[in-house]
């Protein structure tokens, strides 16, 4: 138990889904799930733990932003053992030539987070996916004929930019393709603690051609989004 959790030990598998959402976590629990039971509620943050193709899986709802989901994923990782995170969510586009509903596999987040940026002085760290979790990612998309890109994400504390677009115009210059609000904290937490973590994003909104998903083409491109992740998790 914790202050935003009340599972008991055990309670999770671990390997662990992490979408923003708790609608969304309650979705991928009642869809994919075999067996699915809810293990929290607190703050009406949901998390499910049941089996994917006979295998354990959890999913827990990390909330918007960076702050929040270094909560529950500390919690995860420190109380309840988890060891392989996958944040499952979307992201606005910086780069013309990725699509509505195209995948993003992340390997790289770039940030303005204190969260990461305060903890190593001088030193810019480079939060990055685990290796061996994008390398299955990759294989499984194209083995399911998913179209995806792999590259650097932006990892933003601020969703209204006072600026707009050319608050951000040097990070698409440098081929950073979207932006998202979670995996660069989710990578140093990662980090720090020694296990595996991916963020795979369905790009819903691109800040550069204004064109955005149908409410009908995002929840297939969820599902898409969702199954890949939970192979690649149940696998890891
Ligand atoms: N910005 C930040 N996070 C997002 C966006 C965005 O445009 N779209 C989906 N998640």
């Amino acid at each position: 138990m914790t202050p935003h959790n009340h599972a008991k030990q055990g309670d999770y598998a671990e390997a662990v889904l992490l979408p923003g959402d708790p609608l969304r976590a309650k979705w991928i629990a009642e869809t994919f799930f075999e067996n699915p039971k809810l293990v929290n509620s607190v703050r009406n943050c949901l998390g499910y733990t049941g089996t994917w193709k006979g295998k354990p899986i959890s999913v827990q709802a990390s909330g918007m932003g960076q702050p929040s989901l270094s909560i529950y994923v500390h919690e995860l990782i420190n109380t309840y053992g988890a060891k392989t995170l996958i944040r499952v969510g979307t992201c606005g586009g910086l780069n013309a030539k990725v699509k509505v509903r195209d995948v993003i596999l992340v390997q790289a987040a770039s940030t303005d987070s204190a969260i990461v940026k305060g903890r190593f002085g001088a030193f810019n760290f480079a939060p990055i996916a685990d290796f061996g979790l994008l390398r299955s990612a990759a294989d499984k998309a194209d083995a399911k004929g998913l179209k995806f890109h792999a590259g650097n994400m932006l990892s933003s504390d601020i969703f209204y930019h006072v600026d707009g677009f050319a608050g951000y115009d040097k990070l698409p210059d440098h081929g950073v393709i979207g932006v998202e609000m979670e995996a660069a904290a989710l990578y140093t937490l990662a980090a720090r603690f020694g296990v595996k973590a991916l963020t795979i994003c369905t790009m819903t909104d691109c800040l550069i051609t204004h064109e955005e998903i149908s409410a009908d083409a995002r929840q297939t491109s969820l599902k898409d989004m969702v199954e890949l992740a939970l192979d690649v998790a149940v696998e890891a």
